[in-house]
């Protein structure tokens, strides 16, 4: 991977402040896109702008075709199986809902038990909070161990009590851990439950097969693949989506309408009502393609090797903490490229805006995972540094100059 040559594509990468380039280590938030995306979304607005589904012009047909091509190349990229099964909507955080709003409306019963982890974001457990109090269902937390991994004890003592549901992120987005997606899913299947997976953090970086993984429902967001914002993609087996009946009714998701009833169009536009967010999925389908180009095996290792070299450089500054897995623990499956840290004495929302007073973007704060932040690390707030393609090394060194900028400006000492 010629990493300059990426950085080309990526026009934000080129811009400058007070003289120095954007070092932006925020993909785990929202990624860039590269030209290959935007161009392809002006093509459409400039050349065939019109609504799917519906015209029998040639632009329309031509909006259509793109439109289900970028479902193709979704399905294909995390093995899907076909189009059939890739529902869009604008985000994991809708696609969660979607599926509790569905599936879970129908399924879960009083005195259900729905299992979760407690390094979910938000999304994996607002959801599940509000179906628990309309359904009188119960929501169960498994614990994290010390190493920041899902405590597979804990997993595996919770799951054998039968929750009809598990639901768990893929990567956190705080820890960068991975799961075990896999093995998680059939301990979940072997008794019983039905799995929906967060790959909101997961599907960017790394290569994601949703058959091997066996799970029913599969979540995540376009704009932290290189994609457009508000697109995002639900994918569910199409035995469970056939079952289920949908949330949202209106135009494009109807076979039939009658005055008294309707009857529902095929998967997956039945979940689809009214006019979709066209540009936004043929956006999504160019940037499935740019990374298929780069290759996600190609884009995994880089990352891994950034993260291994930001530890490293982290670990000999005994003045900062990390919280994740750290080299001694890294294995090639188990760590994504998402750092969570504090320095000494230094608020993270101090961190960041001194960090931004050198073009440095990292995010601070609760991350959207307060229980994992405040409960189970234990801290109001952590700065994180993530990655993705285009980061450097030298983004890196730039962090750790501007963590001595954060003592001088806070005058804090350092820790020999
Ligand atoms: C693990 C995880 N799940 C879900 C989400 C929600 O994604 P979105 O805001 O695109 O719905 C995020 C976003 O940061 C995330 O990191």
């Amino acid at each position: 991977m010629d990493i300059e040559e990426i950085r080309k594509d990526f026009p934000i990468l080129g811009t400058m402040r007070n003289g120095k380039y954007l070092a932006y280590l925020d993909s785990a938030a929202t990624s860039q896109k590269p030209n290959a995306v935007i161009d392809a979304i002006s093509d459409y607005y400039r050349n065939y702008n019109a609504n799917i589904h519906r015209g029998l012009y040639d632009i329309s047909m031509k909006a259509t075709d793109a439109y289900v091509h970028s479902k193709e190349l979704v399905s294909e990229m995390i093995n899907a199986g076909s189009y059939r099964n890739i529902i869009y909507c604008r985000n994991t955080t809708e696609a969660i809902n979607l599926a509790a709003l569905t599936w879970a409306e129908e399924k879960i019963h009083e005195g259900d038990h729905i299992l979760i982890t407690k390094m979910e974001h938000h999304s994996n457990i607002v959801p599940w909070q509000l179906l628990v109090k309309r359904k009188k269902a119960v929501l169960d937390y498994v614990e994290v161990d010390d190493s920041f991994k899902v405590d597979m004890e804990d997993y595996a003592e919770k799951v054998s009590l039968g929750p009809k549901l598990v639901s768990f992120t893929h990567v956190s987005n705080v820890l960068g851990s991975i799961n075990d997606a896999k093995k998680m899913t059939s301990m979940a299947h072997g008794n019983g439950a039905v799995v929906l997976v967060d790959g909101a953090q997961s599907v960017p970086h790394i290569k994601v097969d949703v058959e091997d993984i066996g799970c029913d429902f599969f979540a995540f967001s376009s704009h932290k693949m290189l994609g457009p914002a508000g697109i995002g993609v639900l994918y569910g087996k199409e035995e469970i989506l056939e079952g289920i009946q949908p949330a949202l009714g209106g135009g494009d998701m109807i076979r039939s309408v009658d005055f008294d009833e309707s009857t529902w169009n095929e998967l997956p536009w039945k979940f689809e009502a009214g006019t979709p967010n066209i540009e936004g999925g043929i956006g999504l389908g160019a940037a499935v393609e740019y990374l298929k180009k780069v290759g996600i095996e190609n884009i995994r290792k880089h990352e891994l090797d950034l993260t291994a070299y930001a530890l490293k450089r982290f670990e000999e500054d005994k003045g900062i903490t990390v919280y994740g897995i750290r080299s001694e623990g890294m294995e090639s499956g188990n760590r994504a490229g998402v750092i969570s840290f504090n320095i000494e004495g230094a608020h993270p929302h101090d961190t960041s805006t001194i960090f931004d007073s050198e073009n440095i973007a990292i995010r601070a704060g609760h991350h959207c995972a307060m229980p994992l932040v405040n409960k189970v690390i234990g801290v109001p707030a952590v700065a994180r540094m993530s990655f993705y393609l285009y980061n450097k090394e030298e983004e890196v060194d730039r962090v750790i100059e501007a963590v001595e900028k954060v003592r001088k400006v806070l005058r804090l000492g350092r820790k020999a």
